[in-house]
């Protein structure tokens, strides 16, 4: 082990054995991150580099060249290509998962069985099931998790959820979630997160599972549960390439799905998840009706600026723009640092001090399996042609 691992507080970490510590045992927090390709680079290691309570101790890929590239950018202490090695680690209290979506669950898994507190991408499963299990799993282990649900931590957002806590919207009415961008429009940009068995004779849930799962994540952290979905979901580009298959593949991938939303409230929700609506990232629209006023955040960089929040009241109904609060920026952003850069680092913030603070859980692998129950909801909708209640409780 190197002496930078061992420094500070990642000592007393390594000392202690079975890495679930919180709170006063540790100053610092010696992390892991497994997966070390675009979306570590763009979104989670700046994240962690800028926190000063991190302690970056490894970095694993089964690449070693992607590792040994991010080991250098990033100063971690050690590399790691066989994540088993990262978890035996006892430097390390906390590993990030940033992988494709089909390996989450099952490293996660290993992650908890081993004692450390997780963050893993989303979505952790694309079964609501085995989602549960993962989260009563850390829970009977006594670890943290989190989910990779990456516009919780949009200041906008933040804002929103504090008006709808604090009466400020009054009644919600409606709450109406977009994400659409043109990410995959052109069938030769290749297609990600497709595992190589997918079936070739039916429609694949794509764009719910990989936009859906956040921003329905989002629409019931505002609105809370949902009661019932109905949903319509299309393939609009019939061949596209797909990372790691060679030529265009005749796969009926979901580009697109529209729902409509009840809520046990009584609110009435709208859903569209795309990956082929002309427009620039991340394509975030949240709009929130209530009886005293109303809300729109729009999470779409637009002239350098990462997203903008509008309110109105019933009173004075024209939508006005709000300055926001500078308690949802970690510090040094601004809304001029890129979105993901932005957003992980608020959410990356959140977790290493919920960890060491023993703080309020918040956005966890129980809010994961939530929200894949949603979209297995809006899947059978569709499948069905008929409204879907959803389970009461965890199924
Ligand atoms: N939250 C968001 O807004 C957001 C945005 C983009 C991507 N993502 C998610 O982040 C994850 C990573 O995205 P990406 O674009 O960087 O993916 P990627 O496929 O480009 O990179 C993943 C890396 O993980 C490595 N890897 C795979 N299996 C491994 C294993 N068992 N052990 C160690 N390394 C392993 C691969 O070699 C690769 O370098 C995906 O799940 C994606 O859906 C989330």
């Amino acid at each position: 082990m190197t002496g930078a691992a061992m420094t500070g507080a990642a000592m007393t970490g390594a000392a202690m054995t079975g890495a679930a510590m919180t709170g006063a045992a540790m100053n610092k927090l010696g992390v892991g991150v497994i997966g070390a390709n675009r979306w570590a680079e763009a979104a989670h290691l700046p994240a962690f580099a800028a926190h000063p309570r991190v302690q970056l101790v490894a970095i694993c890929d089964v690449l070693p060249e992607r590792a040994r590239a991010l080991q250098t950018r990033f100063g971690a202490a050690k590399v790691y290509f066989d994540h088993r090695e990262l978890l035996a680690d006892p430097a390390i209290q906390a590993v990030d998962v940033c992988t494709p979506t089909q390996t989450h669950l099952a490293l996660s898994l290993d992650a908890i069985a081993a004692g450390k507190h997780v963050l893993c991408e989303k979505p952790l499963h694309t079964q609501a099931g085995p989602a549960f299990a993962a989260a009563a799993a850390a829970d009977s282990r006594g670890v943290r998790t989190k989910l990779g649900f990456t516009f919780r931590y949009s200041p906008a957002i933040r804002e929103i959820k504090r008006w709808i806590s604090e009466g400020v919207l009054g009644d919600i009415f409606h709450i109406h979630g977009f994400e659409q961008n043109s990410q995959f429009l052109d069938p030769d940009f290749p297609l990600r997160q497709l595992a190589p068995d997918v079936p070739r004779d039916r429609l694949v849930p794509a764009s719910i599972i990989g936009y859906g799962s956040h921003l329905l994540d989002l629409m019931r952290w505002l609105g809370g549960e949902f009661h019932s979905v109905a949903a319509t979901m299309r393939n609009f580009v019939p061949e596209r390439q797909v990372l790691g298959m060679s030529g265009r593949q005749k796969i009926q991938v979901e580009d697109a799905t529209v729902a409509l939303v009840e809520f046990d409230s009584g609110a009435q929700g709208l859903v569209q998840s795309s990956y082929i609506a002309v427009g620039n990232y991340p394509g975030v629209e949240i709009r929130v009706y209530g009886s005293k006023g109303a809300a729109i955040a729009r999470l779409i960089t637009e002239g350098g600026i990462a997203e903008t929040l509008k309110h109105a009241s019933a009173e004075a109904v024209e939508f006005k723009e709000v300055v926001l609060d500078t308690a949802h920026f970690p510090p040094g952003t601004s809304l001029a640092t890129p979105w993901p850069e932005l957003y992980y680092r608020n959410l990356i913030r959140h977790f290493v001090d919920e960890i060491l603070e023993d703080g309020a859980a918040e956005c966890t692998f129980h809010d994961g399996a939530k929200s894949q129950q949603i979209v297995d909801a809006i899947i059978a909708a569709h499948a069905e042609r008929r409204w879907v209640r959803l389970p009461e409780g965890d199924a």
